[in-house]
């Protein structure tokens, strides 16, 4: 089949929320971009996923111009709770951290929302455009993306290519293995998630331990729930009629005095959960963003906000290069990102297991753990740690901390 050539000065692979807030990023600045996508318009805007902004998320969507619809439909929330074998504690984030909230809005939401502002302004963005290798990455030419568009083979070159394209996608695959460390770990435990079309039975989410395993209670609307179980990350969706769902959440999530309430359930899957971080996030012209460079478990609901960071991170520094050849914050790219995403890495695990039943404790594991529990709860120290990692840092923090060698 014939092959077109296309150019631009970065090209973007994948059209999550890294390759898309990038694009916006880089349009601010001046800078052309063309973003590919594999999947189509309508599978991208319907893949369920979290649904927490950190208050940083959002001011820099703020800052572009791409919130009008999060601060039209999403809910500010100050706190959560949570809740050991029934008993209910508040965290109050907002007096913990000095007034930072987050914004509970799907990341869906906020995917339909970036494409509709892309498409209204005119930015090339491609469906069922499927990168499949990336060359010229090792050489002084430009690097040059191959990838398939209704039956065609095309190339796009590019000065950098940015790869936003996901845990599954190829960008992360071009890089020598050799040139890359990964670091990964396996939970042995999945999540089950529903949407329910029930109000919210809590005005802010309920994180439950429970002796029968996780529960979380989060919401995408007035009029619409989301909720999650921890299962074995073997189990199969066909073993959870709605109803064995709903009596397990009723289990795992009472508390006295409160009652869930029940509605017809529209979505529901089982994730499996990983921790992956991929050292360094840059490989020559290509550098990796969000979700192909790292994936953290969701507890805590880390991922998207980590992928926009990046991205924030990396528009910076192209601009500064496209500007006049500095090269200091594309050095810097990395490091700067991976400090955050050990941070994240270092709350999103430890608070999976402080929440999480482990079915290989023992008597001993899960006393200590309960101690943990309490000492969360009851320590002022260890409370606030908790609630100033939940809002997340602020963008222009430098970070301190377990960052990478
Ligand atoms: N060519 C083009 N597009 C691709 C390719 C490819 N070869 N491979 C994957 N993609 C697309 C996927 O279809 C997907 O739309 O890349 C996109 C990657 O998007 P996400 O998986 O949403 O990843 P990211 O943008 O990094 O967002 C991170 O998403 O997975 C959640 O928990 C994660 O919340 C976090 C956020
Ligand atoms: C969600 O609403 O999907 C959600 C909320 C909090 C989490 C994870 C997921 O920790």
């Amino acid at each position: 089949m014939a092959e077109h050539a296309f150019e631009t000065q970065v090209g973007i692979i994948g059209a999550g929320p890294a390759g898309l807030v990038l694009g916006e990023l880089l349009a601010d600045a001046g800078i052309d971009n063309v973003v590919l996508e594999s999947k189509d318009r309508h599978y991208v805007e319907s893949r369920v996923r979290a649904g927490v902004l950190e208050q940083s998320t959002v001011e820099l969507l703020d800052q572009h111009g791409l919130s009008r619809n999060v601060h039209a439909h999403g809910m500010v929330h100050d706190g959560i709770y949570m809740q050991f074998n029934g008993e209910r504690h508040h965290i109050d984030m907002r007096r913990l951290t000095g007034g930072r909230n987050i914004t509970v809005y799907g990341q869906q939401e906020l995917v339909r929302d970036l494409i509709a502002h892309r498409m209204e302004t005119g930015k090339a963005l491609l469906f069922e455009a499927e990168a499949v290798s990336i060359s010229g990455l090792d050489g002084d030419a430009d690097p040059v993306i191959h990838y398939r568009h209704s039956g065609r083979e095309e190339t796009l070159s590019c000065r950098i290519v940015a790869g936003c394209d996901g845990f599954h996608g190829i960008a992360r695959q071009s890089i020598p293995t050799e040139s890359l460390r990964t670091f990964e770990r396996e939970f042995p435990y999945a999540w089950l998630g529903i949407l329910a079309q029930v109000a919210p039975s809590s005005d802010e989410l309920v994180y439950s331990f429970h002796d029968r395993g996780f529960a979380l209670l989060s919401m995408r609307s007035p009029t619409v729930s989301r909720l999650y179980l921890q299962v074995p990350p073997e189990e199969s969706i066909e073993e959870w009629p709605d109803e064995r769902i709903w009596d397990e959440l009723d289990l795992r999530l009472a508390s006295p005095g409160w009652k869930l309430e029940r509605g017809p359930v529209i979505e529901k899957s089982i994730t499996p959960m990983r921790s992956f971080v991929a050292e360094p996030l840059r490989h020559g012209r290509l550098f990796l963003a969000g979700d192909s460079g790292h994936i953290v478990p969701p507890t805590g609901a880390k991922g998207l906000n980590l992928a926009i960071a990046d991205v924030k991170v990396l528009s910076d520094a192209l601009a500064a290069w496209f500007a006049g050849g500095d090269e200091r914050g594309l050095e810097a790219y990395s490091e700067t990102c991976l400090k955050r995403i050990w941070n994240a890495q270092n709350f999103s695990t430890s608070m999976t297991a402080l929440m999480h039943l482990d079915p290989a404790a023992d008597a001993f594991g899960l006393r200590v753990q309960r101690a943990l529990q309490r000492f969360t709860i009851e320590n002022l120290n260890a409370k606030s740690a908790l609630a100033n990692n939940y809002v997340g840092p602020p963008f222009d923090t430098p970070l301190t901390g377990t960052g990478a060698p």
